[in-house]
């Protein structure tokens, strides 16, 4: 019997996303003569009149080398607590049951959510209100639990690393210090991994607030031992361990989200005022979440989006697709969403940076 089922893409775009939709559509028509409809902008495209699409096996031609995702993506406007504005003032109101009425108006019978933290945890929520959900782990900030890895995060690891080889050279030839500041708003994934990649000197992450008397001795120490640059990986959300993140926007500036950046600029002026050394400062931003995906993510994003069709065959729904290893496996959401994905600071990876002689701005103990 022909089924029909839906999927939206929510929270941050990142490479990958084209990749799912594709696989959905391909595994759900090729396989099974299912039919596809795509709703528009994440779950915004549920509230007030449903914003939808069908999706075709020629509307997801060519979209595998695509960054961004087709069907739009938003990190705002949650359902369950929806801005609305009224006599000048911001109201947030539930409006989870118009979104599952409109999902139902629209013949869908599961609804496949691609996303972080915040979309599967309102994926949740839907599939408690009678939704059936299925999710797919989406983020470069690589911050979810219940996988091995999110799709997206390879691509901007990668896009990282080479911006690191890059800024080596230039570093050298003007013998100064380069602070590269990455995303990673709660966990220095992408600092870590490509900070040991394109051989940083050292690097911050959230996970381990940082000392500036540590990080200004690992340059000194580099400089008497004939290296007269080094290169600096800050996490967005990196912090000195008397200090607190730098917030460019705040929550309530912002429609509840609140944006981050500054730390780099802040290191880098701290370096030069306690060390004379000159430096220069490079926000990566959203560069990492643009472009093509890596060909590990396309195979990742593929194979998460056909491991979603086969979830729902079976109506095994409240259920998230995961990499485990080398398989595609599932997990319960909640499992998911439960408490975020960040770097232990006693993990092997973080020991095997430090044994390659990178700081990780761990306070001296004098
Ligand atoms: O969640 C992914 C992420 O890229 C974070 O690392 C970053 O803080 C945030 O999204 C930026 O979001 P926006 O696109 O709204 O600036």
């Amino acid at each position: 019997m022909s089924r029909t089922i839906a999927i939206l893409t929510g929270g941050g775009d990142c490479p990958g996303l084209n990749a799912v939709i594709r696989g959905v559509v391909r595994s759900a028509i090729l396989e099974r003569k299912w039919r596809v409809i795509g709703i528009e902008d994440g779950f915004d495209g549920l509230v007030g009149e449903p914003r939808w699409r069908e999706l075709t096996l020629d509307s997801v031609r060519g979209i595998l080398p695509r960054g961004g995702t087709i069907l739009g993506t938003s990190n705002r406007g949650n359902p369950l607590a929806y801005p609305v504005e009224e006599n000048g003032e911001t109201r947030l109101v539930d409006l989870s049951s118009e979104v599952v009425e409109n999902f139902k108006r629209l013949g869908a019978e599961a609804l496949i959510a691609v996303g972080g933290d915040g979309t599967l945890k309102i994926a949740l929520a839907l599939q408690e209100k009678g939704m059936p959900m299925v999710g797919i782990p989406k983020t470069i900030d690589n911050d979810l639990r219940g996988t091995d890895v999110t799709f997206g995060y390879n691509t901007a690891v990668g896009i990282v690393t080479e911006a690191l080889d890059r800024l080596h050279s230039t570093a050298e030839s003007h013998h100064r210090v380069m602070v590269v500041e990455v995303m990673g708003r709660d966990a220095g994934w992408i600092a870590l991994e490509s900070g040991i990649a394109g051989s940083a000197d050292v690097i911050l992450i959230p996970e381990i607030p940082f000392d500036l008397n540590s990080v200004c001795d690992a340059i000194q120490l580099r400089k008497s031992r004939g290296s007269k640059f080094s290169i600096v990986v800050a996490a967005e959300g990196a912090f000195p361990a008397e200090g607190q993140k730098v917030v460019q926007v705040t929550e309530a500036e912002n429609r509840g989200v609140e944006r981050l950046g500054g730390i780099a600029a802040y290191v880098a002026d701290e370096i030069t005022r306690r060390i004379q050394i000159e430096t220069r400062v490079v926000v990566l931003g959203h560069v990492q979440r643009g472009g093509t995906p890596s060909p590990f993510d396309r195979i990742l994003g593929s194979r998460f989006g056909v491991k979603a069709v086969d979830l729902i065959e079976k109506d095994r729904y409240g259920r998230m697709v995961s990499l485990q290893g080398r398989l595609i496996c599932d997990v319960d959401i909640v499992d998911a969403v439960d408490s975020l994905n960040r770097v232990d600071p006693d993990s092997g990876l973080v020991k095997s940076a430090e044994a390659l002689g990178i700081t990780l701005g761990r306070p001296i103990l004098r």
